[in-house]
């Protein structure tokens, strides 16, 4: 195991009809600029609890962050923040607004051009705080010191990991998750699934106890996912997916191992140049990536193949088929298309989503950094 650092502040508020909690999170005299997306929020009654439970405290709104959320919005609600005087953030969504969120508690302090700071990993000194409610389990934003940044008129979408960035605490409540279509629901199964394949499906390095959580975290997304597009309204089943999916990408299970998010990484392009959701992107590449990198990948794909799968007949190399399979099959259960024609992508898109890792200086990728552009072409072409 190599050595490595544990830190996460988030304090986590779990469980049903737990929305008045956040009284107590909050300073009583702060000022809070509330976010939230597209509207679902307000829709659905969770942003007049938030409301309510923030009694006497003036706060002001600021919806319309979208999913992969933009620079040019967020840099609206920094003008807010700097102007009223914000002193705490409240982030009522998923993964995107909790993103954007993290990105207007950045950009609050930044001194000269926002996105020359943020993309140039300027370091933070100070940041706003957040807590954030969440509505939609897949990224771990919740309890995690990244956010996802995207720029239309740049073509760009970058991720920016600082401690500062944590959340002072995360409510989940499963029955906030009620609510997603099924779309969402399946983007959510599958987003925390890859989290823990980009931490667990690299080499073996004695971490039995990251290994073993892992193997519990994809079993239980395994099966629990198709269960809560059966029944939308199981209490349990949504639990265990947001408890998953928060535990997916809170640190803990890529501590002293290798790590790879060459999948993650090659799929920003198809998000900003063909608009796929950021777990469709995952589900095309994922199995492909496993595919072109098995011999690196062996001994832990042999080991999924066991433990995940169950599956202990046939070669070596029949066992990894079989599990390269059935995690496609997994996607597609939940609704998920694994090709790239599937969502009507043209092949020349190959290249271009080529170009856009070296804009980016984003090759060599992988847990062994041999993944050039050889290796990504490959694993686009298996992709298609
Ligand atoms: O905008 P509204 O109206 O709220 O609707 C949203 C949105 O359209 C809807 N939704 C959310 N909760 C709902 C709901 N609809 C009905 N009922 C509810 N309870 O769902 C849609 C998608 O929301 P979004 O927040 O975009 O989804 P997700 O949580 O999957 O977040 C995706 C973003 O997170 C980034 C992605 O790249 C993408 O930008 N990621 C962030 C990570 C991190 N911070 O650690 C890691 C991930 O790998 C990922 O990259
Ligand atoms: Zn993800």
């Amino acid at each position: 195991m190599f050595n490595f650092d544990y830190y996460n502040p988030t304090r986590i508020l779990f469980g049903e009809g737990r929305i008045k909690d956040i009284d107590a999170q909050i300073p009583a005299d702060a000022k809070v600029l509330i976010t939230y997306g597209g509207g679902s929020a307000k829709r659905f009654g969770t942003l007049d609890e938030v409301k309510h439970a923030l009694g006497a405290r003036q706060y002001i709104e600021f919806g319309g962050i979208e999913p992969n959320p933009q620079y040019d919005t967020l840099m609206k609600a920094v003008s807010i923040a700097k102007e009223e005087k914000i002193d705490f953030l409240l982030a009522v969504g998923g993964g995107s607004v909790i993103d954007g969120t993290k990105f207007i508690a950045a950009a609050r302090y930044f001194e000269g051009d926002a996105w020359d700071s943020w993309t140039k990993n300027v370091p933070l000194k100070q940041t706003l705080p957040i807590g954030c409610v969440v509505t939609l389990p897949a990224t771990g934003s919740e309890t995690n010191g990244t956010a996802v940044i995207s720029r239309s008129d740049l073509n760009a979408k970058l991720s920016h990991k600082h401690p500062l960035l944590f959340p002072r605490f995360a409510l989940l409540d499963p029955k906030k998750s009620y609510t997603l279509p099924e779309k969402q629901i399946a983007n959510g199964v599958v987003d925390a699934f890859v989290h823990v394949t980009e931490q667990y499906l690299t080499y073996p390095v004695y971490g039995k106890v990251q290994d073993r959580y892992a193997e519990g975290l994809m079993l239980t997304l395994i099966e629990e996912g198709p269960k809560a597009l059966a029944d939308r309204q199981n209490y349990d089943v949504r639990a265990s997916i947001m408890w998953s999916a928060t535990q997916a990408l809170n640190g803990l299970i890529g501590l002293g191992v290798p790590q790879d998010w060459a999948t993650h990484r090659m799929g920003y392009y198809f998000t900003v140049y063909h608009g796929l959701d950021h777990a469709q992107t995952l589900a095309v590449i994922l199995p492909s990536v496993l595919e072109v990198q098995r011999k690196n990948k062996r001994l832990k794909l042999l080991q999924y193949a066991d433990r995940v799968w169950g599956l202990t007949d046939g070669n070596e190399d029949e066992r990894i088929n079989s599990a390269i399979s059935l995690t496609k099959r997994f996607f597609e259960n939940m609704g998920i298309m694994t090709s790239l024609r599937a969502y009507g992508i043209p092949e020349s898109s190959i290249d271009d989503a080529i170009n856009y890792l070296k804009r980016f200086n984003l090759f060599p990728l992988g847990e062994h950094k041999d993944i050039t552009e050889i290796e990504a072409r490959r694993i686009l072409s298996l992709s298609y």
